[in-house]
């Protein structure tokens, strides 16, 4: 797809969800208070060994970090993320500078790598898949999580399906994102030859004052300038999807959290056993 309109480079950091703008941290909390709690489930389910080491890929303002941090006080907990400023300040979290498309990690450091909310945007999504696998030591579980617009793409409310599709146009052709990729995450783990894999999916909806409504409403209008500008949106719709979200009738669901998870299957007994007689790490 061509993009005759955009001055510069796609991508998140130069992005309408980048942190430059003003209200980012908010609009990073209202997410994490929509999907803290999935991710949280998720995490509790799993059987980790008693000193893991947990990696969390572009980890935004840190609240799942800093969750996992008091959840397993025996952990080492690395954050990291291409723009680090709103993970300073947390307590018990290894903060690295790092660049998930470009940089690397040596093979077999991590009992649990996870990611959220961050591969849907990155054009190289499935190689970093693949490579985030080859970091985790085996029995290590691979937990990605990301938004489907799937929900408020297929809506029969045709105002919703606009602003939705508006939105996806944006985040494609500025980022590189793809809004429906999450719906493919189960599948992707199992194609990778993880072992134990499953999937959880929270529904957001919208109109319902609930946490995944404010966190709509946040992004919406962090994307409002470039709406307009690109002219993918006229302030006509936005006023009436405003009046829309404000009907006391009106709720929808407009995206899905996927959580999927799976397991680099454990060494048997006869690979351990070969790999020692050959010295092997
Ligand atoms: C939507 S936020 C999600 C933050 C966090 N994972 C959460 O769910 O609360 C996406 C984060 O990914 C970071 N990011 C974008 N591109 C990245 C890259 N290439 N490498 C590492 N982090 C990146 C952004 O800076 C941002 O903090």
């Amino acid at each position: 797809m061509t993009t005759p309109f955009l001055a510069e480079e796609p991508g998140y950091t130069s992005s309408y969800l980048g942190d430059q703008h003003a209200g980012q941290l908010a609009r990073l909390r209202t997410l994490e208070s929509a999907f803290d709690p999935l991710s949280q489930s998720v995490f509790e389910q799993l059987v980790l060994p008693a000193r893991p080491a947990i990696l969390d890929l572009g980890a935004g303002a840190g609240s799942l970090a800093a969750w996992l941090a008091r959840r397993y006080p025996d952990a080492s907990v690395t954050a990291t993320d291409i723009d680090t400023r709103l993970l300073m300040d947390l307590p018990g979290i290894h903060v690295v500078a790092h660049n998930v498309v470009t940089d690397d990690f040596p093979a077999a450091s991590f009992d649990v790598v996870h990611a959220r909310a961050l591969l849907c945007h990155l054009a190289e999504r499935e190689e970093i898949l693949t490579r985030a696998i080859t970091w985790l030591r085996p029995g290590g579980w691979l937990v990605i999580e990301d938004v489907s617009l799937q929900p408020s793409l297929s809506t029969e409310n045709p105002l919703l399906r606009k602003v939705a599709q508006a939105g996806v146009t944006l985040l494609e052709q500025s980022i590189g994102s793809d809004m429906r990729w999450a719906d493919t995450l189960p599948r992707q783990l199992r194609e990778r030859g993880l072992s134990n894999c499953a999937h959880r999916t929270l529904e957001g909806r919208i109109g319902d004052g609930s946490a995944a409504d404010t966190f709509w409403a946040a992004t919406t209008a962090q994307a409002v300038p470039a709406l307009l500008k690109l002219q993918l949106l006229t302030q006509q719709d936005l006023d009436a999807m405003a009046d829309l979200r404000a009907d006391p009738g009106f709720t929808e669901a407009a995206l899905t959290l996927v959580s999927a998870w799976g397991q680099v299957p454990a060494l048997d007994r006869n690979d351990a056993a070969s790999r020692e007689l050959h010295n092997e790490p």
